[in-house]
This record gives C-alpha cells, sequence and structure tokens, in this order.
C-alpha cells in the first residue's frame, strides 16, 4: 500500500448525505488524514449508502462487491458502509460482504472516528447503530473547505409517513438543530467567503417544532440578514406544511431563492390519501396560486411517482392532466419502488413493471415538452447567474445557477470565479439548461 493516512468516501442518495459525508471528511481530516481521488489509493473507504428505491441499493451493493478485491491486495484497508442502507440491513451486510469492517447508522455519524481507531485495534467486524429513533444526531464538526456554496442540515429524520416510503425508519423522527447553531455556522461560512447555503431537511417546514419559540419563518429570516450570504436555498418543503408566514418571508427576502421545490407524488385525489401525503389536489393548486403570486417570477419543481399501488389508467390521465394545468419547470419522476416494512409494500395491486414503465417514459416525455416551453421563454433575456465553476466536458464553459434555479451554462468571458454573481443573456434554451453569452462580470 502507498499510503496509510489517506481515504475515499463515496456518497449516494440525496443532499443529506452529501452533508453527512462532507461532515464525515472534516472529523477524519481533524486526526490527519486527507482525501484522495482513487479507491486504490485509500486506507480508508467509506460508502454513505441510499435505500430509498431498490435500484439504490442494487448498484451500491455492486460498489460494495467491487471493494472486495481492493481488500485482498491490501488487508489493511478499513472499509465502511454508512448511511441509510446500513442503518436498515445492519449486520446482514456482514453475511453478505465478510469485506465490510463497520456498519454506521445515520445517528452515528459522530463516532466516525471512535469506531475507526477500534477497528485498528480489534481488526473485528464493528456494528454501531442505534436505533434512528434514538435521540437527537450529536453536532459534528461543519465543513470549513472553501466552497463557495454549503449544505446545512437544519432538521434531522421524519415524521410524516409517507406509506411508500422507507426514510422515515432509517432517519428516525424529527429532530431540529438549534437556531443559534446554525446562526452561528453559517455566520462563520460567511466570513470564510461562502456565498450560497441550502438549507437540508426531509420536511423543512417542520423546523423547530420540536424547539420552543423558533420556526421555519424565523430561521430564514434570521439568516437572511447575515451580510455576505448571497443565496439561500432550503429543501425538501412539504405543500402541506408549507405556510403563509414562510411565504411572506420568502416574499419580503433579499436572498431568499424564488424556486420552489413542492414535491406533489402524484396528481390523483385517491392515490394522495393512500400516499397519506395529508393534502388533496385542490389544496395544492391553491397552494401553488398563492406562492406562484407572492413570487413572481418563482420557478416550481416536484417530485413524482408512477406506478404506485392501485394506480388505474384513470389516475395516470388525471396526474398527466395535473401537470398540463400546474406547469412545472421541472419534475423528477420515479418508478414506484417496493420497500418492504413500509405500508405501500404490502398493499395489493401492485402495478407491472412493464406498465410502470410505459407510463414513466409518457410523463416524462410531457414534463420535458411543457420544460422547454418554459425555458424558451427566456430567450433573449438576461439573468443573474451565480457561477458555480467549469462545466463537467469542457473546462472553457462554465456553470452556474440563477436564483430560480435555472442551469446555465456560457463561455468564460473573464476572471469570473466561483461564487460571483454574473450576467447572462440567453441564446439557446434547452430542457435541462440555458446556454446564454457573459454580458459583464459583476
Ligand atoms: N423528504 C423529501 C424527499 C424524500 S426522498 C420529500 O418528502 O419530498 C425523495 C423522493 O424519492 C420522494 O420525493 C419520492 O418522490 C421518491 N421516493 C420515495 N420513496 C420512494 C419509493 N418507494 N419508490 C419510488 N420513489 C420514492
Ligand atoms: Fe419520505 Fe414522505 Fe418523509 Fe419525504 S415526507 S421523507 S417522502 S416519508
Ligand atoms: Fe436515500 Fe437516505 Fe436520502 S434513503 S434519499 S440517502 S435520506
Amino acid at each position: 500500500m502507498k499510503y496509510n493516512d489517506t481515504y475515499k468516501i463515496l456518497t449516494y442518495g440525496c443532499q443529506m448525505n452529501e452533508s453527512d459525508s462532507a461532515r464525515m471528511s472534516m472529523q477524519l481530516e481533524s486526526i490527519g488524514y486527507k482525501a484522495v481521488d482513487s479507491l486504490t489509493d485509500a486506507a480508508i473507504i467509506l460508502i454513505n449508502t441510499c435505500c430509498v428505491r431498490e435500484s439504490a441499493e442494487n448498484k451500491i451493493y455492486g460498489k460494495i462487491g467491487e471493494i472486495k478485491h481492493l481488500k485482498q491486495q491490501n488487508p489493511s484497508l478499513i472499509f465502511g458502509v454508512v448511511g441509510c442502507m446500513a442503518q436498515k440491513n445492519g449486520e446482514q451486510l456482514f453475511h453478505r460482504a465478510p469485506h465490510i469492517d463497520f456498519v454506521l447508522g445515520t445517528n452515528k455519524i459522530h463516532e466516525l472516528n471512535n469506531v475507526i481507531n477500534e477497528i485498528k485495534h480489534s481488526g473485528h467486524h464493528l456494528t454501531d447503530l442505534a436505533p434512528a429513533d434514538g435521540g437527537v444526531p450529536q453536532e459534528v464538526l461543519p465543513p470549513s473547505n472553501n466552497n463557495f456554496s454549503v449544505w446545512v442540515p437544519i432538521m434531522y429524520g421524519c415524521n410524516n409517513f409517507c406509506t411508500y416510503c422507507i426514510v422515515p425508519y432509517v432517519r428516525g423522527r424529527e429532530h431540529s438543530r438549534s437556531l443559534q447553531s446554525i446562526l452561528t455556522e453559517v455566520t462563520n461560512y460567511a466570513k470564510n467567503g461562502v456565498r450560497e447555503i441550502t438549507l437540508l431537511g426531509q420536511n423543512v417546514n417542520s423546523y423547530g417544532k420540536d424547539l420552543p419559540d423558533t420556526n421555519f419563518a424565523k430561521l430564514l429570516y434570521e439568516l437572511d440578514k447575515i451580510t455576505g450570504i448571497e443565496r439561500i436555498r432550503y429543501m425538501t418543503s412539504h405543500p402541506r406544511d408549507l405556510n403563509d408566514e414562510v411565504i411572506n418571508v420568502i416574499k419580503n427576502g433579499r436572498h431568499i431563492c424564488t424556486h420552489f421545490h413542492l414535491p406533489v407524488q402524484h396528481g390523483s385525489d385517491r392515490i394522495l390519501k393512500a400516499m397519506n401525503r395529508g393534502y388533496t389536489t385542490t389544496e395544492y393548486k391553491t397552494l401553488i396560486k398563492k406562492v406562484r403570486s407572492a413570487v413572481p417570477g418563482c420557478s416550481l419543481t416536484t417530485d413524482i411517482i408512477v406506478g404506485f399501488p392501485g394506480e388505474t389508467d384513470e389516475d395516470f390521465m388525471s396526474m398527466l392532466n395535473f401537470l398540463r394545468e400546474i406547469r412545472y419547470d421541472a419534475a423528477y419522476t420515479f418508478l414506484y419502488s417496493q420497500r418492504s416494512g413500509t405500508p405501500a409494500a404490502a398493499m395489493a395491486e401492485q402495478v407491472p413493471e412493464n406498465i410502470k414503465k410505459k407510463r414513466l417514459k409518457q410523463l416524462m416525455d410531457l414534463q420535458n415538452s411543457i420544460s422547454l416551453d418554459i425555458n424558451k421563454t427566456f430567450l433573449g433575456k438576461t439573468v443573474d447567474v451565480m457561477v458555480e465553476g467549469p462545466s463537467r466536458t469542457d473546462v472553457q464553459v462554465y456553470t452556474g445557477r440563477t436564483s430560480n434555479n435555472k442551469i446555465i451554462l456560457w463561455k468564460k468571458s473573464g476572471n469570473e470565479k466561483p461564487g460571483d454573481i454574473v450576467t447572462i443573456k440567453i441564446t439557446h434554451p434547452q430542457t435541462w439548461v440555458l446556454k446564454g453569452d457573459a454580458q459583464y462580470a459583476k
């Protein structure tokens, strides 16, 4: 082995996992480990896992399998599986993949360095899970890297128990971080040059319900006052809990982004009820009207599940009509995946795979045409874009986002660097991105 103080973390799943990985990196770096790009250079490999759909789990099992030969070549390699799938499957992971050294649950991230220490001494398999609802996750070191944009978890867990979803079982009940600890963290980021923050929680509108005298509106209001933070994003909002107070703070905010991600999940009332979403299509539409009139020019995105048990052709048609009526800027669409232990997994009338896939294709085609139509309205307009950096395909082509979360591509024109705001004139709007020309760097 070339090194004994290096690590690599592979992250699957949602932004909460990205954020957890960033915080695990900090813990490892605090005891002298350094990040490397390649798995073969790493003395510690962590896979931070997701189990929201079966496809995610299968992909991760494939990756776990690939690590086996690295462990054979280098027996002192430490290999840990952490996060949601670790929490769900626990010790079973060792039966399936004995080359795993340790399994660390979602509420045990702060134990990472202790666990690594123990493994080094004992060399035995180790599991540290704690029930997912076993108390408030402890504060861990925030990432202090000099990225212009950081994820900020504001609450953990979920109390909603949508009938298809595994997240509440692996992430436990809702726990909010204290207002003060979030404000202090973000103030420090701002001093270090961070320009954009994204607040994270499974249901950010529930922030503060478990604390005295605070709520999401108040948190947004306070964060908006911090000098240096130009853009405040947040996800995910549950449509049932997005109230007038929050809409008002966003409307009057200076730095709060004009993008609403409001997962509807379905457009049929019968299915929404079976999903336990807590709203009807009529209530959802009323909310959208309110949001659009309070924040003109805002963008709206959503998540949709196709093929929930019992979904008929008629339900599916209601979904398509719903999309035509709302006209989302973009939709993240998923094939329903049976997650054992959730109520929906036990429901009769599971929809056959081929029907689900056919419906998904139809839905995506419709949404893509709506997204393109909306994006075409930007042709010739200028937009303010926060620079993210070179695009993946061409270092001369830069990428960034508008306040309302449109992804913009342009040919680098000057000294623009990540975190700067530049003005771009849109010349080629497409379905997922808008291409344009830089006007001048602000
Ligand atoms: N807390 C967020 C995100 C949860 S997971 C929210 O409530 O919106 C992200 C998305 O995955 C969900 O919005 C849902 O559309 C999808 N999802 C969750 N469970 C799923 C399942 N069993 N099958 C398919 N998609 C699922
Ligand atoms: Fe899952 Fe529903 Fe909670 Fe989102 S709100 S994490 S979909 S249970
Ligand atoms: Fe996946 Fe866990 Fe996020 S199951 S979607 S990584 S909360």
